[in-house]
């Protein structure tokens, strides 16, 4: 049997809330709730979930999602070995079995006949039918499903069902605002907080430009970057060119806009 202590979040990760969100996660949790969390690449979605796992004291099982993601690779299979065949439960299997928070992270990138699998466990059955092994697993009391997804990427051909959306409470996230974000700079990369306020500041300008040849603007991830780079000695000219012009954009004006915004803030 899988051991859940690998999945235990050890030591208490940083974050900083934007709202209510810890509390009200935590009423969600207390009902067992299936949970949503939106927002764009690297506003702090895993953080949170993290912290939660931590502050409700649950083993956390996250799982990256992507296309290729089959039902099988969520809820377990049949392998062969020398000893013959032996199941082995998939992640959600685990997390549903033993009483895990399960992650799903960007679980639009899943396709949707992946995606169903989750409908058992997010309603009043609270059980996962492993259909090849003939075993209906019920899920642990403690167990709770969160998924993430960036609305930004939705397309039709991309975005979950109807019928999956409706089994979530669920919460939007955005980037921080800046008094917020630059603390989060200041203890994630350890910089001066006048560092942390510049980048903060680089970090609007591009968030203006969405939608103006900009699908996202930067993330407080990307500024984090910087400033760690900016921390071990790197210009910030070059950090800034190295973790949040050159990610984002190949568009000549776009980058032209955003150098020209971090000559002006750190002169
Ligand atoms: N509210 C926050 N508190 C602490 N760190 C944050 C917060 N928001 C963003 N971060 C920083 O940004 C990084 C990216 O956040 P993450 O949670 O991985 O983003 P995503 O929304 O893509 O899951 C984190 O590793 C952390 O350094
Ligand atoms: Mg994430």
């Amino acid at each position: 049997m899988t051991d859940l202590s690998e999945y235990r979040v050890r030591k208490e990760p940083f974050y900083q809330p934007q709202g209510h969100e810890v509390s009200l996660f935590a009423a969600a949790y207390r009902r067992r709730l299936p949970v949503m969390v939106k927002g764009p690449t690297g506003c702090g979605k895993s953080r949170f979930i993290e912290y939660m796992a931590w502050q409700l004291d649950r083993p956390l099982i996250t799982v990256a999602c992507n296309e290729d993601m089959s039902a099988s690779d969520l809820v377990g299979r049949y392998l062969l070995d020398a000893g013959g065949t032996r199941w082995i439960d998939g992640p959600l299997t685990v997390a549903a079995r033993l009483g895990a928070i399960c992650y799903l992270d960007e679980v639009v990138e899943a396709r949707q006949d992946t995606t169903v699998v989750i409908h058992s466990l997010t309603d009043h059955r609270r059980a996962l039918p492993l259909d090849k092994k003939g075993e209906l697993v019920r899920a642990h009391p403690d167990f709770q499903l969160v998924i993430s997804y960036n609305p930004g990427y939705q397309s039709l051909m991309k975005d979950l069902k109807s019928s999956t959306k409706q089994r979530f409470a669920a919460f939007d996230f955005a980037y921080p605002p800046p008094e917020l974000e630059t603390e989060i700079l200041v203890r994630e990369a350890g910089v001066p907080a006048h560092v942390a306020a510049q980048l903060v500041c680089i970090g609007g300008v591009a968030r203006k430009l969405k939608g103006h040849g900009l699908d996202e603007g930067i993330s407080t991830r990307l500024l984090v970057y910087a400033g760690v780079l900016i921390q071990d000695g790197v210009t910030p000219q070059d950090a800034c060119r190295m973790a949040l012009v050159t990610p984002i954009t190949d568009d000549a004006d776009i980058r032209a806009t955003l150098e020209h915004a971090i000559r002006a803030t750190f002169v």
